[in-house]
């Protein structure tokens, strides 16, 4: 495995593999390297000649309250992880390269579908994680790019530019990884409380009720089911506070007609971390 931090070698090195006609996947990540980031590089490993990991803790996409400073980072780790999954390039650009000037001269601004979920709680989110793929796709050039369902909202943002923009990459989803006890693996997980962390399957319980209920009692409108669901988890949650538990309809990320496919997604406040979780499932 390479590591390449400057982008004019990441440019030289996309080049030559395009002169060699080899396909590149694509996984972009912010590191802190887990199962779930694991799953997505083995899919690229399957399915392209040349695997891209990028490791970028992203600025633009932090608010400025929020944990930029302390996300959780270990390069050695990491490397470590990418070299065991067969990376053929670790791309580690630095801020100064990525955003030579700040601020910037175009922005991106995600639509509808962004304002919702995390983008309600989290203003202009999408924005920066929309502008550091639209950078990071132009400069590697994938044939596709990997994404997790754990971010679902993530994954229909990046499509909608995907396809208004014509990018010529194919988005290709990866189903989320989840612990044993259900919890759903992300970097953040590292920054709960041993009682936290006791209490966090209850995102994943939660999201397997509202599903069976929903089964139970098809008739049930959006707003009932919503509040059956918040009711079940105020009753289980001591620890955690509740952002949002919303379903909508997936991708458009509005109110559901139930027609199509649907998707259950919470996210919950802790002490240290905000975690989230969805699941997605469609009408028969
Ligand atoms: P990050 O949180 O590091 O996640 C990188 C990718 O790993 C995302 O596509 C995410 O959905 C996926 N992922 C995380 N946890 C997962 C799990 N438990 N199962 C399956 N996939 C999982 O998402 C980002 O970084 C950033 O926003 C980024 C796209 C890199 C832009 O900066």
């Amino acid at each position: 495995m390479k590591q390449i931090t400057s982008l004019n070698e990441m440019v030289a090195f996309v080049h030559d593999t395009k002169l060699k006609q080899k396909s590149i996947g694509f996984v972009p990540t912010m590191g802190y390297l887990h199962e779930g980031h694991r799953a997505l590089i083995k899919d690229a490993r399957k399915e392209n000649d040349i695997v891209v990991l990028s490791i970028f803790v992203n600025p633009t996409q932090f608010g400025p309250n929020e944990d930029f400073a302390k996300y959780p980072r270990d390069m050695k780790r990491d490397r470590d992880i990418a070299t065991a999954e067969q990376v053929d390039i670790l791309f580690t650009p630095t801020v100064q390269e990525m955003y030579p000037v700040q601020p910037l001269r175009v922005s991106l601004q995600a639509g509808k579908a962004a304002r919702e979920l995390c983008g309600a709680s989290r203003p202009g989110h999408f924005d920066g994680v929309l502008t550091v793929l639209l950078k990071l796709f132009m400069l590697i050039q994938p044939a596709r790019a990997y994404f997790g369902m754990k971010d679902a909202q993530q994954v229909a943002v990046v499509e909608g530019m995907v396809h208004e923009y014509f990018l010529p990459v194919t988005i290709r989803k990866v189903a989320t990884v989840r612990e044993e006890d259900g919890l759903a693996r992300s970097s953040r997980n590292v920054r709960l409380t041993s009682e936290e962390r006791k209490e966090a399957p209850v995102l994943y319980e939660s999201l397997q009720f509202v599903r069976q209920y929903y089964d139970a009692h098809p008739h049930l409108t959006v707003d009932v089911l919503e509040a059956e669901w918040l009711r079940f988890l105020e009753e289980k949650l001591r620890f955690g506070s509740i952002d949002y538990a919303r379903i909508l309809s997936f991708p458009e990320l509005q109110k559901p007609t139930f027609k199509g496919p649907q998707l259950a997604a919470l996210a919950v406040r802790y002490s240290a971390a905000r975690l989230i979780d969805n699941l997605l499932w469609e009408e028969e």
